[in-house]
């Protein structure tokens, strides 16, 4: 089934507005849940209140971020078998991540190890910096990426795990990814999974595109052939929005 996850990232700043963003979501998404599953992915502090909203909707919560520990003296940080009380999914390694609070290829690994330990799905994001797509080296940045984040990863996790290739440049830019490049670096990443854990558990993992999703250009993305669905960013914070891409999303995996 394709999956639709929205990234609140850190938005919106005060509950009210958090619950009525879902609300919205939510008069949708019930409605494709056979057809799409849909998570979404607000920031810690909401996650409670949101949970009491989905709570047997069949629409999934995810954490944005996770620790690579259970528990101990880690001041601020939020473990996966805290999260998993509360959700089913959590993304590690997202781009801002690695820019602003430099969160390494190593550390990703650990985490994304851990979270899937606890028993978490998890969205692991890949994708090249500007320089890399007009240097030509995107393949051997994602490359590297996808390799040392699966680094402790084995067929078992195949089911829960989901890498979401998301090129910086087009993230929050307005300058979403030709379909094109997306497709060739999606099979690229399925090759990579495939030589780690084996071609037959690869096929399980599902592949997401992300980078300026909106309602006008989802079906380029989610039409592609090894695209599993997409990670919404900006277009999630507006209800309509992100329910025309879960409808979309849901209207293309029907004719398949
Ligand atoms: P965007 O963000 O849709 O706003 O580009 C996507 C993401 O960062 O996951």
């Amino acid at each position: 089934m394709p999956l639709v996850a929205a990234n609140w990232k850190m938005n919106p700043t005060n509950v009210d507005d958090a619950l009525d963003l879902v609300r919205g979501v939510m008069s949708v998404a019930r409605g494709q849940a056979d057809k799409v599953e849909v998570a979404i992915f607000p920031p810690f502090v909401w996650l409670t209140a949101v949970a009491e909203v989905l709570f047997e909707s069949g629409v999934k919560l995810g954490a944005q971020n996770a620790f690579w520990e259970m528990s101990g003296a880690y001041t601020g940080e939020i473990s996966p078998a805290m999260l998993k009380t509360l959700c089913q999914w959590v993304i590690i390694g997202h781009s801002e991540r690695r820019l602003f609070v430099g969160e390494t290829d190593e550390m990703v690994a650990k985490k994304t190890a851990a979270a899937l330990s606890s028993e978490l799905s998890v969205i692991m994001c890949v994708g090249e910096l500007a320089d890399h797509y007009d240097a030509g080296t995107s393949d051997q940045v994602v490359s590297t990426q996808v390799k040392a984040g699966l680094a402790s990863c084995s067929a078992d996790d195949s089911a829960r795990l989901v890498i979401a290739y998301e090129p910086v440049w087009a993230i929050g830019s307005g300058k979403s990814a030709d379909p094109e490049h997306a497709y060739k670096t999606m099979r690229l990443i399925r090759k990579i999974v495939g030589e780690m854990i084996g071609a037959g558990a690869a096929r399980k993992v599902r592949i997401l595109y992300g980078g300026s999703v909106k309602p006008e250009n989802v079906q380029q993305y989610v039409e592609l052939p090894l695209c599993d669905g997409v990670l919404v960013g900006g277009a999630s914070l507006v209800a309509d929005e992100f329910a025309h891409i879960v409808k979309v999303t849901a209207e293309v995996y029907g004719h398949r």
